[in-house]
């Protein structure tokens, strides 16, 4: 716990310097080449996932996973080609996500393209399962078991930092990362302050994927171009502004899917970043800034008041039902992370805008999906050669593209890239980063679900005091201590 404890510190002392330059000024450059995505001059170019074999989708996995046409367009790159010496892998390969929405799947089947043209003997089993509380409730409950039991799949989608290091690390069922980390030069290429969140007792135990953004407002244009909103409001009472407009519409402005603990905690976030800034945000989870501070209470009173323009049956939609709102007119806003381009796009819907979430401009709220190496597992040489693709940079072009996020490497070409990844860059490097609570970057995971049970009593109840008392009470046993 302890050295969880300082990692979550560095991470925070990182993030106050002010920018990701703390981030990327310490990662060198340029890169060494990963040694397994080398694409030699006569690569033949291909278009990935289109080329990529399906993976193998077992029964329960299937909902939602099929891929659909993208808005984005389509991502080309040379083909991925193995380096001199490159050891093959056979048998199976099983990987655990939750990413079965649009955008998200061509995204993974971007990462087995490359894993499959490189090991063509070995067969994907792809275990993405659908759903639950907040982020892969579902997944990870069902990896939880599997685990427990000493039945690993051969690695899985996991939050970089205290998600996997409070849940998997600490009760030791993962491999250290520190020597893959020195032979494909990532220690070169990722910012050090991701290869710190990343890491337990000095060394590194999973593999970032992307950097995704938290805070952003997606809203539909034509609805609020009809009530006369060409751009997007910067301020809570500007965002209530047109609320009203819409409600004289009777069209609720933002999409709220709180049928489980999650969304609203989400939502909430950002508006705690809004009344605290980043330092005062910061603050909460290392004991500078307390729970009961009256501006967590104002920013309580916003999320109350936010439900005042939700749909009325926010309790029973679920967060993978969102989207659908937005896109089919029924409610005009979303505050949501940047894997909304990715599902947007693949709903062939592209009328849609963005913004920071009102009052967080300037400050990015970050989160890292990453890859881990559960111990004993059943093909070791299968998960090291996914790690392998994972980290390089030609599946993390590829990856990012589709997902909507940006790549975690430094070195990676964003000439194919749309405006709202441009956009996301440019913030990532001058903007304050701030980690995501309900995406296991913030604080130890046990402090993440009450986090989010609060706020979803918060969304049907309304009792901001009651609220805040359950959050003293959580940063009391999380011991958030300056
Ligand atoms: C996040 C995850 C994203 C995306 C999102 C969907 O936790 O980091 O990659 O899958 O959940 O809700």
């Amino acid at each position: 716990m302890q050295a969880a404890g300082l990692t979550k510190r560095r991470f925070l002392r990182l993030a106050a310097l002010g920018t990701a330059s703390a981030f990327v000024a310490a990662a060198c450059s340029p890169a060494a080449p990963p040694a397994a995505t080398q694409a030699p001059a006569a690569a033949k170019p291909t278009e990935a996932p289109a080329a990529a074999a399906k993976p193998t989708q077992p029964a329960a996995a299937a909902a939602g996973a099929t891929p659909t046409p993208i808005g984005g367009g389509k991502f080309t790159a040379p083909a991925v080609t193995a380096p001199a010496g490159y050891k093959q892998a056979t048998g199976k390969l099983e990987i655990f996500s939750w990413w079965t929405s649009g955008g998200e799947v061509e995204a993974l089947d971007y990462l087995y393209a490359d894993y499959r043209t490189l090991n063509p003997q070995s067969e994907v089993i792809n275990s993405a399962i659908t759903g639950g509380t907040a982020s892969g409730g579902n997944m990870k409950a069902v990896l939880q078991t599997r685990m427990m039991g000493g039945d690993a799949p051969e690695s899985f989608q996991i939050h970089l930092g205290h998600e996997l290091i409070d849940n998997h690390v600490i009760a030791g069922r993962m491999e250290p990362l520190d020597e893959l980390y020195a032979s494909e030069g990532w220690d070169k290429v990722f910012p050090k302050g991701l290869i710190e969140i990343a890491s337990y007792q000095g060394k590194p135990w999973s593999v970032p994927v992307n950097i995704h953004r938290a805070n952003v407002l997606w809203y539909n244009k034509q609805m609020f171009a009809d009530v006369g909103v060409t751009e997007a409001p910067k301020t809570w009472d500007a965002f209530f502004d047109v609320g009203e407009k819409l409600k004289a519409k009777g069209q609720p402005l933002i999409g709220v899917a709180e049928s489980s603990p999650g969304f609203w905690a989400h939502v909430t976030e950002t508006i705690l970043i809004s009344q605290l800034g980043a330092d005062g945000y910061r603050g909460l989870f290392t004991g500078t800034t307390k729970w009961d501070d009256k501006r967590v209470a104002d920013a309580l009173n916003i999320s109350a008041k936010a439900l005042d323009y939700a749909n009325k049956d926010f309790t029973s939609v679920s967060w993978g039902d969102i989207n659908d709102l937005m896109v089919g007119g029924k409610v005009a806003s979303i505050i949501q992370g940047d894997w909304t381009p990715g599902v947007l796009w693949s709903k062939g819907f592209n009328d849609f805008g963005w913004a920071p979430a009102p009052g967080n401009a300037g400050i990015y709220d970050m989160l890292s999906d990453s890859f881990g190496l559960p111990m004993g597992v059943k093909n070791r040489d299968a998960a090291i050669n996914w790690l392998k693709v994972c980290g390089s940079k030609h599946a993390q072009e590829g990856f990012n593209f589709y997902k909507g996020s940006i790549p975690a490497r430094t070195d990676a070409d964003f000439s194919q890239y749309t405006p709202y990844h441009k956009d996301a860059a440019k913030d990532w490097s001058t903007n304050q980063l701030v980690p995501s609570i309900v995406h296991g970057a913030a604080a130890k995971d046990s402090f993440n679900v009450d986090y989010q049970t609060a706020i979803n009593v918060l969304a049907t109840k309304k009792d901001v005091a009651a609220a805040q008392s359950a959050l003293v009470k959580a940063a009391k046993d999380a011991d958030f201590r300056a």
